[in-house]
């Protein structure tokens, strides 16, 4: 069977360096004469028969951007079996030869059971919370460097105040984040599950300020507690004022680094290479600092 129809769609958290995997995908399809259809939504758009021909004039201006110009999401719909089924004949009705998957563990599994049916399956791995299992996953270098440049700012008022700080960090399960940029920062102050020592935190925090270096900025990673009442108990333990920071989608948006642009890029041109060489069901990532692929099974930390 001649490959012609390529498809491709975002899913999950979206990742800064997700539209470069699309660029890269639709470069190569370019190179060889193939049609690259864009999935509107995630998964949603499988379902509601979204497809989109990506050119020239959908990537302009927007290729170096955050975000995905595909839209992402997490479908329930596509857990029912109903919706899998019009999923499964949209794909085929659009004579899609082959599916790339750009997104976390949730996309990932959603791939397996599509593989599972019969489908041509590509994953890439695009997530800030580098759960997948490859060095590095899309976005992960951007979200470091937005969480490390998002509290330098923060330090620049805590320190003109001496006031600490509790700044909730994304990553899911996954300690990836919170640890990278703790080293980065460099603060031992973490609070990475529910069951954190308390008072080894406040003797850590007594121990090191001194009111002259770096402020103490304790970093919790997603629900492992609440932000301000974590203030409020370090500030009657510590007698230092602590302010709470959600950062949000601060970490997750923005212009991708070159490290994320050209790990994207390469992956999805590296995704359609293989799709030719008839080599699918597998998700493409780096592997120390090269492309490998691996069974999408061995792919999941959690
Ligand atoms: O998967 C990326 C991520 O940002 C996680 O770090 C976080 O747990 C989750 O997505 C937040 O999801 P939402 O899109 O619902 O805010």
């Amino acid at each position: 069977m001649i490959t012609k129809n390529i498809a491709i769609l975002t899913s999950g958290g979206d990742s800064p360096g997700m539209n470069s995997s699309i660029f890269g995908a639709f470069t190569a399809c370019q190179n060889n004469e193939l049609h690259l259809w864009g999935i509107l939504n995630g998964y949603d758009g499988l379902i509601d028969n979204k497809f989109i021909e990506i050119d020239y004039q959908l990537l302009a201006g927007r290729i170096n951007r955050g975000g995905s110009i595909l839209k992402s999401g997490r479908s329930k719909r596509f857990l029912k079996s109903n919706h899998f089924k019009t999923a499964i004949s949209n794909l085929k009705k659009n004579q899609i030869d082959a599916l790339i998957i750009v997104g976390g563990d949730g996309s990932l599994k959603g791939a397996m059971k599509l593989r599972d049916n019969g489908i041509k399956v590509i994953c890439l791995p695009g997530t800030i919370d580098n759960d997948l299992d490859f060095t590095y996953t899309i976005g992960f270098d951007t979200a470091t460097n937005n969480i490390v440049n998002a509290i330098d700012n923060i330090t620049d008022s805590l320190s003109s105040f001496g006031y600490g700080a509790v700044i909730k960090i994304m990553g899911n399960q996954c300690t990836d984040l919170i640890d990278t940029v703790a080293d980065a920062i460099h603060t031992n102050l973490l609070v990475k599950s529910k069951d954190f020592d308390i008072n080894s935190l406040v003797k850590s925090i007594k121990t090191r300020y001194d009111g002259n270096h770096l402020p103490p900025i304790v970093l919790v990673l997603e629900e492992s507690a609440n932000i301000e009442d974590l203030c409020t108990v370090l500030q009657e333990k510590c007698k230092i004022q602590f302010r709470p920071h959600i950062l949000g989608y601060i970490q997750r948006g923005g212009t991708p680094s070159a490290f994320d642009r050209r790990y994207g890029f390469t992956a999805g041109k590296s995704a359609v290479e293989s799709i030719l060489r008839k080599k699918y069901n597998c998700a493409i990532g780096l592997i120390g600092d090269r492309l490998s692929s691996k069974e999408i099974e061995n792919c999941f930390k959690f």
